[in-house]
């Protein structure tokens, strides 16, 4: 029998105890599959005494997640605490400098701290691999390094956080403003300690910039990311995207142009009849685009305890078998420092505003776009709510965002917007 690739689990929490229950069901499987037997050494948490619904009474147990790191008794430290700095990322230094192997969920400490750590297993012969940080239960990161490997990656999109899609689509199922849905997904226990990761783009932001580090083989380059969060999406916008055949969605996109790396995570209108565009609730998709293979679409759950320990599992499996992996798919040291472009590929774009219901109002607002260069589409004035105001909704045609914020200015020029005006870009998928 060979021998048993030896696991340090540092972190209790919802995916630390769906991998001690993965480890401890399906042993026989993983260990016909990974070649070996894998077993769980010694874990790490917080508060020893707290009632978990697992027996922990086999693992040794370490106060200090870095003492866990540093045992010589096993062969993966696997880092489910989170978090970009503290223990979290104490505890993998000193894993990756013991010349341990490292299976992470966190994305926020890959996203602020990847490259010096890739660099750092490189050095030192550990491999780090983070399945789980990205989309929970989604194989991207295997598809991405591995599946896809012999194409260039021409655009990366994702919707790649649970909470927001749950927000979004759940407003529009029930009909309900943003602010009431947020404190229903608070009630749930959807949202992050800090909502603000969630809400705000954050965390789908640290995972774009994962999957672009590998996509175009660039240093990962979180601070790079342009990030809007979904909480200025209104019930009116989602109603009138649905009217118009689009539903709103908190997508992230990189892509490289010529002008360099271009990485967002902003609310976008996708058409209602795209995969995208058909994705309710928690649901993650990933959409991956190479020369050769085309579109790829992975749709799956995005958190929870099966689906992310799932993930974690394919990494500790993979080590099992002895697949060693560079951290974002070729050696950390020969990742490009990229050239971090604005958001800048021309789209069409979503304008909604609310005018005054007088004679010109409208050939103002036209004239505008035309003087910045964005040609109309398709227009609809609905009924007046009051006799004063006309609620307008224009789609354009492609144009730059720079032409869209010239236009925007404009508009507060003319004298005859009430309101702000909102503009959303709607992505081709
Ligand atoms: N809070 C995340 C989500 C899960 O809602 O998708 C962890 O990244």
């Amino acid at each position: 029998m060979p021998d048993p690739l030896r696991l340090g689990i540092a972190g209790l929490g919802t995916v630390g105890i769906g991998v001690v229950e993965i480890v401890v069901r399906h042993a026989e499987l993983i260990a016909a599959r990974g070649g070996r037997p894998i077993e769980i050494t010694a874990v790490s948490a917080r508060n020893r005494s707290q009632d978990r619904g697992a027996d922990l009474s086999g693992f040794a147990w370490e106060d200090d997640p870095v003492a866990l790191a540093q045992r010589p008794d096993i062969d993966v430290f696997v880092e489910l605490m989170g978090g970009s700095e503290g223990a979290a990322r104490a505890a993998t230094e000193a894993a990756i400098a013991a010349g341990k192997d490292v299976v992470t969920a966190n994305k926020a400490l890959l996203a602020h701290h990847g490259q010096r750590l890739a660099e750092a297993a490189e050095q030192r012969g550990a491999v780090i691999r983070f399945e789980a940080a990205v989309a929970g239960g989604i194989p991207v990161i295997k598809t991405l390094t591995e599946g896809l490997a012999g194409n260039q990656i021409t655009r990366v999109m994702g919707v790649m956080n649970g909470t927001c899609n749950y927000i979004l689509t759940r407003m529009e199922g029930a009909g309900l403003p943003y602010a009431e849905v947020f404190e229903e997904a608070r009630k749930l226990g959807y949202l992050e300690a800090d909502p603000q990761l969630d809400v705000g783009g954050i965390d789908a932001g640290h995972k774009l910039s994962l999957l672009a580090a590998i996509a175009f083989g660039t240093r990962v380059s979180f601070s790079d990311v342009e990030l809007e969060g979904i909480d200025r999406v209104s019930i009116d916008d989602i109603r009138l995207a649905a009217d118009m055949g689009y539903r709103i969605k908190l997508l992230g996109v990189a892509q490289m142009t010529g002008r360099g790396l271009e990485q967002r995570m902003s609310p976008c209108l996708v058409p209602a009849n795209s995969p995208l565009g058909q994705l309710e609730g928690g649901t993650n998709m990933v959409v991956l685009e190479g020369d050769s293979v085309g579109q790829v679409v992975l749709r799956g759950a995005g958190a929870g305890r099966g689906p992310t320990a799932s993930a974690v599992m394919a990494d500790v499996i993979d080590l099992a078998r002895g697949t060693r992996l560079s951290t974002f798919g070729r050696p950390a040291t020969s990742l490009a420092a990229p050239t971090h472009a604005k958001a800048m590929a021309p789209a069409a774009h979503y304008l909604r505003m609310t005018l005054q219901d007088k004679p010109g109002a409208l050939a103002k607002i036209a004239t505008v776009l035309g003087e910045a260069g964005v040609s109309i589409d398709r227009m609809r004035q609905y009924g007046h709510t009051d006799a004063s105001t006309a609620p307008v909704l224009i789609v354009t045609h492609k144009t730059t965002r720079d032409a869209i914020d010239h236009a925007l200015k404009g508009f507060a020029a003319t004298g005859v917007m009430v309101g702000e005006p909102v503009a959303l870009r709607i992505e081709r998928v």
